[in-house]
């Protein structure tokens, strides 16, 4: 069974005998593209190390989220920039918060787009942190209460789905008892499962001005050396209620997201982190890669390993050119 036999080039040598035969095929309905929402109106400020993204105010969010959903994608993420931080990040579950106005605005004027939300105190902590401290460290169980009253005033709000990204154990247990008590038991949640201690966030924290003020994530964010742990952050998370369950990043980690699929065979997302989009859109605006093409190859990838559905910074603009 060898060459001259067989010839693996006879099924590439057209674009049609090669689109024939793909094995992996991206659609808009993959993507998930995540939004940074900041106080005041008309506001677009560019975040300086992601090219192409910026925090925008609840008016323009609206927009943006009319441009994507005609784009075809079916979901944004979104984040919160708010005006004020304390310790306790309180503003994460004020119901009149710059994620919650977006919400609703986004729900009235555009109901078919799925409005999923990043819960976390990170964004709204003046410390950084992604939980309240307690003595020098983040306070698991106490933050785990913060987290369900962020997820339930966004689900108030009217969000689609929530995702916590702040990796405190037990807290999809957490958010899942308290939506059910509400009423919210059809809401579905994403957990950001296996998420990594990694470098390739730095520019999402300037983005969501979010970076620790002191001491770093890896108390609570995954170490990048530890695949078996990782499976095991997803097996807990599907035994408190998840729905979907996330690896992130996505590149350096799209082993993860293949055992995971093989492990697991449920709904799997990869988040394509802000470092990953920094680093193609920085080679690309120097004219070092084909943009377009590695983009497409990247997420091509990411799919290819096993994520059902892939958070990306590119997602917009991917999907138009999916839809050309
Ligand atoms: C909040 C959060 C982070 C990201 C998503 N949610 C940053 C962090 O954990 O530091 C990263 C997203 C990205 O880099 O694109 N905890």
């Amino acid at each position: 069974m060898t060459f001259p036999i067989n010839r693996p080039r006879r099924m590439r040598r057209t674009d049609t005998l090669r689109r024939m035969v793909r094995e992996t095929r991206l659609s808009p309905d993959d993507l998930i593209h995540p939004l940074f929402v900041c106080p005041g109106r008309d506001v677009v400020k560019p975040v300086e190390s992601m090219p192409g993204v910026a925090q925008l105010s609840v008016d323009r969010a609206l927009a943006e989220a009319r441009e994507i959903h005609a784009a075809g994608v079916p979901a944004i993420v979104l984040f919160g920039i708010p005006s004020t931080k304390d310790a306790t990040g309180s503003q994460a579950w004020n119901d009149r918060g710059e994620v919650q106005r977006a919400i609703a605005e986004i729900k009235e004027h555009v109901p078919g787009l799925v409005v999923i939300t990043d819960v976390c105190l990170c964004e709204y902590t003046d410390h950084g942190h992604c939980g309240v401290i307690a003595g020098g460290e983040v306070d698991n169980d106490a933050t785990l209460e913060l987290l369900a009253r962020e997820a339930l005033s966004h689900v108030r709000a009217g969000a689609d789905m929530v995702a916590p990204s702040d990796m405190m154990d037990g807290r999809v247990g957490a958010i899942r008892s308290a939506l059910d008590e509400e009423g919210y038991s059809h809401i579905p949640i994403m957990a950001y499962a296996a998420k990594f201690a990694s470098a390739f966030y730095g520019p999402f924290r300037e983005a969501a001005e979010s970076t620790p003020q002191f001491g770093d994530r890896r108390s609570y964010q995954m170490d990048p050396a530890n695949g078996d742990e990782a499976m095991r952050e997803i097996a807990l998370d599907l035994d408190e209620g998840a729905d979907l369950v996330m690896v992130k990043p996505a590149m350096p980690y799209l082993d993860l997201i293949y055992r995971a699929k093989l492990e697991f065979n449920c709904p799997l997302a990869a988040y394509n982190v802000s470092g990953e989009y920094a680093m193609i859109r920085a080679a690309g605006l120097n004219g070092w890669i084909e943009e377009e093409r590695a983009v497409m190859e990247v997420l091509t990838g990411i799919k290819r390993a096993g994520a059902d559905l892939i958070l990306t910074y590119f997602a917009k603009n991917a999907a138009r050119r999916l839809n050309r």
